[in-house]
C-alpha cells in the first residue's frame, strides 16, 4: 500500500520524481481520515502548516516544503510535535538572482509598457524622445539581504559595473573583498541606492521594514525591487510612495496580500511591474526544487538525515 501525503495540486513531475510511490491527497480539503492517515505533507503552494492542521495529522513525520521561504509553516509548532521541516535552498538561487536582474531591468528600460506601446495603433514611427529609462550600467544597487541569493545579484550588479551596497542582519566580510560589495547602514543604503532589491526572508524583523520613513529616505529617482515576500513592503506607504513621487518605480515579484484583490489601486499605476512570484521559475531550477522536497521526504520516511533540513530560529 502506498504512503498517504497531503500536498497542494502538484504537477506531474512529482509523481515523475517520486515514482508514484505516494498517494497523494489534496491538502486543502483533507478529511479526518486523510489527515490520520497521512505520513508527510508537501507544501507547494505555501499553504498554512501550523499547529491546529499538524494536531490532525498525527502520523506525519515531514512538511516538506518546495521552496525555500517557510514563513507559512509554524516551524516551531512541527518541532514541538517532533515533525521534521525540509525546504530547498541553494538550487534557485541563481534563477531568483536572474528574475531580480529581469525585473530591474524592466523597469529601468520601460520593457512592459513599451511592449504595450509597440503593439498599439500609436506606434507608427521610431521616436527617440518617448519612454527614456534610467541608466542600469554604473549606477548603484543596494541590497536588502544579502544570503546565498543576495550574493547572485551582486555577481550579475558587478557585471553592470554597478556600485553595491548591502545590509544584513550579519555583516558579511567574507563578501564584501570577494564581490566588491560595501556594507551600510539600511538608511544610507536607501539613501544612496538607484535601486534598491529586498532579497531577504520574511522573519520578525523584516516584516514591514520598508515603510512611509524608508520611502522618504529613497532618491526620487529611486526604484524598488521586491523580490521576498510581500509583507517586506507596507503596501498603503507603497502605493502613497508610488503615487507621490517619493519613489520613481517598483518592481515586485511578490505582494501582501498575494494576490492583490483585481481591483487593488496599485494595479492601476504606470509605474509598478507585477510579476505573479516567478522568482524561482526556471524549467531546471523548477526541476531541481522538486527533487529535493521529494528527497526530503523520503529521507523523513526512510528515518535518515534530511538533505536540507529547517530548524526553529534561535
Ligand atoms: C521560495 O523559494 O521561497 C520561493 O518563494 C518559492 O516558494
Amino acid at each position: 500500500m502506498s504512503d498517504v501525503i497531503l500536498a497542494d495540486p502538484m504537477p506531474e513531475l512529482f509523481a515523475e520524481l517520486s515514482q508514484g510511490r505516494f498517494d497523494v491527497r489534496p491538502l486543502e480539503s483533507a478529511t479526518d481520515a486523510d489527515c490520520a492517515a497521512a505520513v508527510a505533507i508537501v507544501a507547494y503552494s505555501h499553504p498554512v502548516v501550523d499547529g491546529p492542521l499538524l494536531d490532525r495529522c498525527s502520523k506525519v513525520k515531514i512538511v516538506s516544503n518546495h521552496g525555500v521561504g517557510v514563513d507559512h509553516i509554524d516551524v516551531a509548532a512541527a518541532r514541538q510535535r517532533s515533525v521534521l521541516v525540509g525546504n530547498t535552498p541553494g538550487c534557485l538561487d541563481a534563477a531568483t538572482a536572474d528574475m531580480t536582474l529581469a525585473l530591474m531591468l524592466s523597469v529601468a528600460r520601460n520593457i512592459v509598457i513599451g511592449d504595450r506601446f509597440a503593439r498599439s495603433s500609436e506606434f507608427t514611427h521610431y521616436d527617440p524622445s518617448i519612454l527614456i529609462g534610467q541608466e542600469v550600467t554604473g549606477s548603484t544597487l543596494g541590497i536588502v539581504g544579502m544570503g546565498r541569493i543576495g550574493v547572485e545579484v551582486a555577481r550579475r550588479a558587478r557585471a553592470f559595473h554597478m556600485k553595491i551596497l548591502y545590509h544584513n542582519r550579519n555583516r558579511r566580510p567574507d563578501i564584501e573583498d570577494s564581490f566588491g560589495v560595501q556594507f551600510a547602514s539600511l538608511n544610507d543604503l536607501l539613501g544612496e541606492s538607484d535601486f534598491v532589491t529586498l532579497n531577504c526572508p520574511l522573519t520578525e524583523q523584516t516584516h514591514g521594514l520598508i515603510g512611509p520613513a524608508e520611502f522618504q529616505q529613497m532618491k526620487r529617482s529611486g526604484i524598488l525591487i521586491n523580490m521576498a515576500r510581500g509583507p517586506v513592503v507596507q503596501t498603503d506607504a507603497l502605493y502613497e510612495a508610488l503615487t507621490t513621487n517619493q519613489i520613481a518605480a517598483a518592481g515586485l515579484d511578490v505582494t501582501d496580500p498575494e494576490p492583490l484583490p483585481r481591483d487593488h489601486p496599485l494595479l492601476q499605476l504606470g509605474n509598478v511591474i507585477i510579476a505573479p512570484h516567478l522568482g524561482s521559475a526556471s524549467n531546471v531550477t523548477r526541476r531541481r526544487m522538486m527533487q529535493i522536497t521529494v528527497d526530503n521526504m523520503i529521507a523523513a520516511l526512510d528515518g535518515s538525515p534530511l538533505p536540507h533540513e529547517v530548524r526553529p530560529a534561535g
